[in-house]
């Protein structure tokens, strides 16, 4: 799978006239059918907290994907979009008994869980229900560690998943985490050795399960680093390493052993990107004493581009082929100091207030992570695109920095 901006995609960029993020369909269909290529007999439940955007849902539901939801509200969503409750799980381990209540009520009966308070919960507000465990991580050799607020040790999961049984409840699976835009491969190695380990030890309590979910944390391969240098994740390695361990897990099991995964920055971020617009281009002397260029933009982290701070996107500037580029400091239209790239940039010297911009490989956690307005600057508006839906004809695109 490639980053590479797409036709489809620049297309729609180029046509519109004010700001927008558009998702383009057919990419993340491909997307989808990579990752099924790639690990055959995996079931996806893609993380709706990602993109929880009726298209792209449907979208992927139609090529047989079925969805984490992190909330009673996001499960009402999956099911308005005519997703059956028994393709949709309940993967958030923080909830409340009205929460749980409200999940049983709308048809779900399979729960991440990570402590016996919350397996009690469960068992008084969704009886009969399928649990999975979550085993932390360290989170290391992700952008984003997820560690320490979800997951259990070892021996907590055994605790937790018999503490299941003994509540009237199915202890069905046992799941992980490697944390997010995940960099290296051996933390899925590690991750694999934590559920055999469990497994094996879950065993001598005899219980056996019937799925393990190794989570989200696939990469996108399009985002900059917080310097403005490509990522390169070694994703063929990352499948690899996943083959190799669904198998490992499948030979300890003793019964049949599903496995599901619930990928979501992997799936979308890559298919969507933000047309956005110059405010300014200044030029000011900073408190070193050295003069700086900064690049404001209409679209920054409060309406869009929430994980600049961790990363760059890569920016197109179209028309601006040729002429003098300066080094600048990216940053959002906000009055927050957050609002703003870690890194300086090149951009063209002649940009000018109202210029389009495009933001590339913004399509995950973007209209998720939005304000409703801080400093007056409402959410992006939406539009999709697919095959058949466009003009013919990239639109001019500039030098991508
Ligand atoms: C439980 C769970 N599953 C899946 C995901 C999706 O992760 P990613 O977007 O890194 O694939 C998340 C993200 O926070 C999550 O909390």
């Amino acid at each position: 799978m490639s980053a590479e901006l797409d036709t489809r995609l620049a297309t729609a960029l180029a046509a519109a006239s004010s700001d927008c993020i558009v998702f383009d369909l057919t990419g993340i269909a491909g997307q989808y059918d990579h990752l099924m290529r790639e690990l055959p007999d995996v079931a996806v439940r893609f993380a709706m907290k990602a993109c929880p955007v009726d298209e792209v849902l449907t979208c992927l539901a139609d090529r047989g994907a079925g969805f984490d939801a992190a909330s009673p509200a996001e499960i009402a969503q999956a099911l308005r979009l005519g997703v059956p409750a028994d393709l949709i799980h309940y993967g958030n381990t923080v909830k409340s008994d009205e929460n749980i209540a409200d999940a049983h009520r709308l048809g779900v009966r399979t729960f991440a869980t990570d402590s016996v308070q919350d397996v009690a919960a469960i068992a008084a507000h969704a009886p009969g229900a399928r649990v999975y465990c979550r085993l932390a991580t360290s989170g290391e050799g992700a952008l984003w560690g997820l560690s320490r607020k979800f997951g259990c040790s070892r021996e907590d999961a055994v605790a937790v998943l018999t503490a299941a049984r003994a509540a009237g409840l199915t202890p069905a699976g046992l799941s992980v985490h490697v944390g997010s835009q995940q960099m290296t491969y051996e933390a899925w190695q590690q991750a694999v050795e934590q559920l055999a380990e469990t497994m094996v030890a879950l065993r001598e309590h005899k219980i056996v399960l019937d799925h393990v979910n190794l989570g989200g944390g696939l990469p996108a391969l399009g985002y900059l680093d917080r310097h403005g240098r490509r990522l390169e994740p070694p994703l063929d390695k990352m499948f690899a390493v996943l083959r190799e361990g669904i198998e490992h897990l499948r030979a300890l099991n003793d019964a049949p052993l599903d496995v599901v995964m619930e990928p979501g920055r992997h799936l979308v971020a890559d298919h969507g990107a933000i047309r956005a617009h110059v405010y300014r281009l200044t030029e000011r002397r900073q408190p070193d004493g050295e003069r700086a260029h900064w690049l404001y933009l209409s679209c920054g982290k409060f309406n869009g581009l929430y994980e600049m701070d961790e990363l760059c996107h890569r920016l197109v500037f179209p028309g601006h082929t040729e002429g003098e580029y300066v080094s600048a400091v990216v940053a959002g239209p906000t009055c927050d100091s957050d609002d703003a790239y870690g890194a300086h940039r090149p951009v063209p010297k002649s940009l000018a207030s109202g210029d389009p911009v495009w933001v590339l490989s913004a399509g995950a956690y973007a209209t998720s992570y939005m304000t409703q307005g801080f400093n007056g600057f409402g959410p992006l508006a939406h539009t999709v695109v697919h095959d058949g839906s466009g003009r013919a004809g990239a639109g001019t695109g500039g030098r991508e920095t």
